[in-house]
Parts: C-alpha cells; sequence; structure tokens
C-alpha cells in the first residue's frame, strides 16, 4: 500500500510517497481504507521540527491526522463497528500516519461519518471540529448572550468556532481576510471585521470572549479588548506561554486559557451529530495523494478558507 513518510525534517520536499505493508492490527483496533485526510497547520510544524520536543527525532516518520474512510476489518474486542461502515477519527496528533491506503486506529478514536456530507467533508471534521468544541464549550464556556470575538474566523477550527458559538447563543465578531468577509457574512457571523483594513487593537467593543486563532494577537493585546471577567483562549501551547498564563489566572479576573487538544470519543460523536444537524464543513482545495508536496506548500502559505483535504482513495 501507498503511505507518506518523511526521514528528515524540513519543508513540504520531505515527504515521500513510498510502498509499504498493509499495518496489522490489535483486538480493539480497526482495519480502515482511508478515503481522504485533512491538512493541518500542526502537520508542517511537526514535519517542519518545531514540535520535537513532542514527535522526538527518530525516522521514518508519518504524516496526516484525521481522516475518512470505511472500515476494512475488525479486531475481536470490538463492539461499535463492523466492515463497511463509514467513518471518521484521527490518529496521534505529533505521530501521525493517516496519509496511506490503510490505517489500524482504536475503536474509541472513531466515530461514523455524518450521513449528509461527503468522504472529503468528513475528513475536515476531527482535528479542527474538536478544537472548536473544546475552545467554545471547555475554555471560552460560551453561552447566551455573550459577546465573542474570533480572529483568524475563516481558517479549519474558525469556521466551526464561529457556528458553534452562535449555536450556544452569542454574538459573534468574525475577524477575516479580505477573501473571507463575503463567506463569514454568509455563515451569519453577527460582525464581519477585514483585518487588513481594521486594526483590532482599537476597535471600542469589549468581549466576553476573545479568541485567537491566528497566532498573531497577544495577550497584552487582547486585554484591551476585554471585559473585566472575559478569558483569551490562544493555540500555542508553548513552554513560556503556559507559564505566564498560570501565574496571570492566579491573580486576574481577565484568563488566558490555551488550547491542547484532548481528543475524545464522545466529542466525535458529538461533531457527526453536529454535521448531520447542518453544521458547515467549508473545503478549499482537494488534492490526489500524488501532489501530497504541492498541497502542504500551498496550504502552509495560508488564506484559505476552511479546509484543504488531501483524496487518498
Ligand atoms: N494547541 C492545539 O492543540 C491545537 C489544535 C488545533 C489547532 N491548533 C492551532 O490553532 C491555529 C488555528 O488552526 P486552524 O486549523 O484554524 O489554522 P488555519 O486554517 O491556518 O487558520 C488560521 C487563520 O488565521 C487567519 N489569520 C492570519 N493572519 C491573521 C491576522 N493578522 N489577523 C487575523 N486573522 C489572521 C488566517 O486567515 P488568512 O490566511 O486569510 O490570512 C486563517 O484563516 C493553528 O495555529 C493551529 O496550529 C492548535
Amino acid at each position: 500500500m501507498r503511505k507518506v513518510i518523511y526521514k528528515q525534517f524540513g519543508d513540504a520536499n520531505v515527504l515521500e510517497l513510498t510502498e509499504q505493508a498493509t499495518p496489522s492490527f490489535d483486538k480493539n483496533q480497526l482495519l480502515i481504507r482511508v478515503k481522504a485526510v485533512s491538512i493541518n497547520p500542526l502537520d508542517w510544524k511537526v514535519y517542519g521540527g518545531e514540535m520535537k520536543l513532542m514527535s522526538g527525532s527518530t525516522f521514518p516518520k508519518s504524516v496526516g491526522i484525521d481522516f475518512s474512510g470505511i472500515v476494512e476489518q475488525t479486531g475481536s474486542a470490538v463492539t461499535r463497528f463492523k466492515p463497511g461502515d463509514a467513518v471518521i477519527g484521527l490518529l496521534d496528533v505529533f505521530k501521525g500516519g493517516a496519509l496511506a491506503d490503510y490505517i489500524a486506529v482504536k475503536e474509541t478514536d472513531v466515530a461514523l461519518k455524518p450521513v449528509n456530507c461527503s468522504f472529503e467533508q468528513a475528513a475536515a471534521l476531527p482535528v479542527t471540529g474538536l478544537s472548536a468544541l473544546q475552545i467554545i464549550d471547555q475554555l471560552a464556556t460560551v453561552g447566551p448572550n455573550q459577546d465573542v470575538l474570533i480572529n483568524g474566523a475563516t481558517g479549519g477550527v474558525g469556521v466551526f468556532a464561529v457556528h458553534i458559538a452562535q449555536k450556544r447563543g452569542a454574538s459573534v465578531t468574525a475577524v477575516v481576510g479580505p477573501k473571507g468577509v463575503a463567506e463569514a457574512a454568509k455563515w451569519g457571523a453577527d460582525t464581519v471585521i477585514d483585518y487588513t483594513k481594521q486594526d483590532i487593537r482599537r476597535i471600542a467593543q469589549r468581549f466576553d470572549a476573545v479568541i485567537d486563532l491566528s497566532t498573531k494577537l497577544s495577550f497584552t493585546d487582547a486585554r484591551k479588548l476585554m471585559k473585566p471577567r472575559a478569558v483569551f483562549v490562544s493555540t500555542l501551547p508553548s513552554p513560556l506561554a503556559l507559564v505566564s498564563s498560570f501565574i496571570n489566572n492566579l491573580f486576574s479576573g481577565k484568563k488566558h486559557k490555551i488550547l491542547i487538544l484532548k481528543p475524545t470519543t464522545d466529542g466525535l460523536a458529538t461533531l457527526t451529530r453536529l454535521a448531520d444537524d447542518g453544521l458547515q464543513i467549508v473545503l478549499d482545495k482537494t488534492y490526489p495523494l500524488t501532489n501530497v508536496r504541492d498541497a502542504y506548500q500551498e496550504a502552509s502559505q495560508g488564506k484559505i478558507i476552511g479546509k484543504s483535504v488531501i483524496v487518498v482513495d
């Protein structure tokens, strides 16, 4: 079978499409024929060597975290799935390996695929959908009538965060690039700000939650946009940020919380329900597996609306 690997850290040119043996699977795992895999910024941070502490430095390594596919075989202890089921799921974020014809995955890391979306759309759900759920429901605890600012609202996490925040009854201000202005308004954001035309650090409104998905807004800048007991959520869990947020949160009413994605079986099932209930899954481009380098090269330049996806089968 085909599998994408890399043998050194670097840019997208380190990615190689190779022939490998089909993986074996244990009694708690499913063997899945992969249909599509989504592209996440985490992928190039890992193969670029920025996450060595978590990923380790032994090679070869694999790429691709979240996927859609069809169950080919099940381990003897698997109870929730059978061969032929269409599923979504995710692998260890620092080890990856979904960019392959077949993968072995724990039953608990898989959910049934939403019915009313394509395999390409379904592959775009797990990492960014779980991140959006964790941010809106657990870190920012967004509720009715709250004012929420989402900086980077047309990216992978942003599209879902806008939708889920609105479902929780919040009023959403979406900060986007020029390409995303019409899109964010179409998805129902209450206010849309083009970050190339307006500096959000100077707007007068104050928010219950400020969510930065762009990695460009510091807590110092975000504080000025926050109501007295508001929450700022950022997405880069660097040791320095974790320590300074911990100290800040001991003394200040304005909290700084940092996303460290914790995938759960229930979270995946919630995503499937949300998608069956109308959650928008926005795809930018799709690529064949043979164009994996171009796919990552382009995606890492940004300006993607929603997600880009690699079609495996
Ligand atoms: N810690 C964790 O566990 C975890 C889990 C998942 C994701 N993440 C991180 O969370 C971040 C968001 O993920 P994602 O998948 O949504 O990434 P993404 O698709 O690349 O989205 C980032 C968004 O930020 C926007 N942006 C860029 N510059 C901006 C600026 N100056 N002001 C406002 N917006 C700006 C981009 O818009 P344009 O491209 O149009 O400029 C893009 O829409 C990434 O850094 C990812 O690595 C962390």
